[in-house]
Formats: C-alpha cells, structure tokens, sequence
C-alpha cells in the first residue's frame, strides 16, 4: 500500500508540474499543458498495458476487459483539466486512485466479471468555455453541438481547439456509451470543503450533488470619454453588472439555507482607465440542493437582470449554459462503499451531499453513480494550498481496492 501511495503522490506531482502558468497550476481545456498532461496520462496507461485511446473531446480512457466479451462496463473516472490557480488533488487524485485500483487487479490477473474502465475526463471545471462537463457530456451522449461555436478569451472557437488536438467532430457522438452496456460509475474525488476535517475522517460516502445552472450574462452600453461625458447620461455596462452583482448577493443571502450564487468570472471592455465600459460580460453560478428551487431563482435573478437593463437602458443577454438537477447517488453502489469502509477499519460512516459539480453528474443520466469524498486540508480547494496527507491518499486507496473487489464479488 505504501509503494502505491507512493507513486500516486509522485504522479499528482508530475501532472502539477505540467501548467500553462509557470507561477501556477493552470491546465484549462485544450491548451499546451493539459494535453501534455494527458499525454502522461496515456503513458502510464499504456504502461500497465490497458487498452487506451483519447476520444474525440479529449477524454483519456483506458479498459481492463473482462473475458466475457458481453460483460458491461464499470467506469472509475474524474477530470483532469483544472481551474486557473489551482491545486494539484481535484480531479487528478480520482483517476489516479483509478489507475491504481486497475493495475492491482491486472498485476494480480484478477478475473472481472465486467470490463473495468477509467476515464479522465477532459473538461469538468469549464475554465476556458465557461461550459462545464465537456468531457462527460460526450460520454453521456449530451454534448450540445452548439458548444462548438462558442469561443474562449482571445476568440478561439472550441471547434478549433478540438481539432487542433486531432479530435474529430463527427465523432463526438460515437464517443458516447449506451445505457446498456453501463454497470456503474464510481468517482473519488477531494472533499472541497470542512466537514471531513471537522469530523477527524479520512473519507466519507457522498449520497447526492446539488443541483447547478451556470448562464453567460452580457450587458452592451455605449462607449464614452470618461472625462467628458456628464454622469446622468452615461450608459455604463459595468454598472448594470455592479448592481446585478449586489442583487444576486443579496438573494443569495436571503437564501443562505438553500442557495449559493457566485459571478466568478467577468470582462469589462474596453477595459481601458479612461473610457467608459461599453460591454461587460460576465458567468452566474448558482447552486442548491433543491433542484426546483433553483429553477424558481435562475427565473428571479433573470427577472432582476431585465429590470436593470431597462432601468439604466443597457442590453442583456441572458444565455443558460447548462443546468443540471440535482443528483442521488445509487444505494446499491453506496453499500458496497459502505462495505468497503468497514473492512479498511473504518467504522464512522459519514454520509453528506456535494455541493461541488463532478462528472458523476453527467454520467448520472446513463448509469448508477457514486462518489467517495477524500479529506483536504480544512477544506480548501481551488487553491494553491489544496493539499490531501498520503495516510489519506493510503486510506482512500484501500477503500477503492474494497469497493471494487465488492463489485467484482456482487457480480461474479
Ligand atoms: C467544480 O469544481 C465545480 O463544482 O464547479
Ligand atoms: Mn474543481
Ligand atoms: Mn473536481
């Protein structure tokens, strides 16, 4: 266990090498640095002599078959493109734990009764499109051609991109996994937040995903000298998005038990001291565990955003990127965690809901999904200090060897 810890610790080293920042981690979709971190991907893939293939998207996927050529699939699996900044344990960690579990059983020429299967995903964060799930939308079979179209900060389409990188448009559907041929899906993923450390675990069950809608919102003024043009007759797009920043602050806050909404993401054009910004466009992230809830506040928020526009005679544009309900994870497979963390000694079971998106969300509309949520260090994520101990990375590790020696059992 500790050899393997070990070399999980070395390779989530290697993959936060590998940035298009040399002051941070960065790995958005498609750049320099996140296919040079799936090509490292690919090697130690192919070093444990799995069959491996990047798709047309990106993903990295990798398969230990089973001897019945009609066996379904299982898929362990989680994200390997990063927000800007970030740390080295979101989403690698999972499919490393994968590698790690695959390796095992193909070492120990472990009979599977299904064809064992690990993707890393391509996009989850949506650092570069301001989509997320590019990566397991493809493999859900709901990846929305118009996202094609759609263009990054200097004007890159994400066509360009994928081709770029020798994927093929016309493959993207073929990419996608029938229902039928699905076992399950398993995600280990990092907390993200304080309840594991709060409550001194190493892991925990996760029995749901809140649900999320993200929206592009634009707003269009008029440029104007910002040394002649009187106050009261200005047509400031930045002021229109400041108000609507502090009134989707203030619903949050009056929904603090149900709701988080966050603009995390904003460009102010020209963006220039001297002039007045005539466009501001800018992401709406907003989250609950109540998924028709969230539908009722992305209607409210969008409400409040017409009503400024008119007021302050500014154009919007109001463009729900996707939203995505809320999701349950699969008893039958959150027993056999359960199972699995009992026999790693684990004897506090804590069972919570993420309020984090995962690629389990996507893959949730073709097949029972589950989740382990491992520590990190009070709870931060999305951050440089991200960081996860190896006795958590060792604890996380036997519970994903139980869990799936459960399955191969439950099925054999
Ligand atoms: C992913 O990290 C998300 O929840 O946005
Ligand atoms: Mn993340
Ligand atoms: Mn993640």
């Amino acid at each position: 266990m500790k050899l393997r810890t070990a070399r999980i610790i070395e390779r989530l080293n290697a993959l936060g090498e590998i940035s298009d920042s040399k002051n941070c981690i960065s790995r958005a979709y498609g750049t320099k640095a996140h296919t040079a971190s799936g090509n490292l991907l690919i090697k130690w893939m192919q070093n444990i002599s799995l069959q491996t293939y990047r798709d047309a998207i990106g993903n990295i996927r990798c398969i230990l078959p089973s001897l019945n050529p009609n066996a379904k699939y299982f898929i362990i699996g989680s994200h390997y493109d990063t927000v800007f900044n970030a740390g080295k344990y979101d989403g690698p960690l999972g499919i490393l734990l994968g590698l790690e579990v695959m390796q095992y059983i193909s070492e120990n020429n472990i009979q599977l009764p299904f064809h064992l299967s690990t993707i890393a995903f391509a996009d989850e964060e949506g650092a570069r499109y301001n989509t997320a799930y590019l990566g397991s939308s493809t493999i859900s079979g709901h990846f929305d051609r118009c996202w094609l179209n759609r263009t990054d900060d200097h004007g890159v389409s994400l066509k360009e991109v994928l081709e770029a990188n020798g994927g093929q448009v016309v493959n993207i559907d073929s990419d996608s996994i029938a229902r039928e041929q699905l076992l399950g899906y398993f995600e280990p993923h990092i907390e993200q937040g304080p309840v594991l450390c709060n409550e001194d675990l190493s892991v925990c069950l996760v029995n749901g995903i809140a649900s999320q809608t993200r929206v592009d919102v634009h707003w269009t003024g008029i440029n104007g000298h910002a040394g002649t043009y009187p106050m009261n007759h200005r047509n400031d797009a930045f002021c229109a998005a400041s108000e609507f920043s502090l009134a989707v602050e203030q619903i949050g806050k009056y929904n603090s038990d149900k709701l988080v909404a966050t603009i995390g993401k904003l460009n102010i054009m020209p963006n220039t001291p001297n002039v007045i910004p005539g466009k501001v466009e800018h992401t709406l992230d907003i989250r609950s565990k109540d998924s028709s809830f969230l539908v009722e506040i992305s209607r409210t928020l969008e409400d409040k955003a017409i009503e400024i526009s008119k007021k302050r005679k500014i154009g919007l544009e109001w463009n729900i990127l996707h939203s995505t309900p809320s999701v349950q994870c699969d008893e039958g497979l959150n027993q056999l965690i359960r199972n699995g963390m009992k026999k790693a000694g684990i004897h506090k079971t804590l069972e919570i809901p993420s309020g984090a998106g995962h690629d389990a969300v996507m893959i949730s509309r073709i097949a029972p999904v589950s989740m382990l949520f491992i520590r990190c260090q009070e709870g931060i994520s999305h951050n440089p200090l991200e960081y996860v101990t190896s006795e958590d990375i060792e604890k996380s590790l036997e519970v994903c060897d139980n869990f799936v020696h459960e399955l191969i059992h439950q099925n054999s």
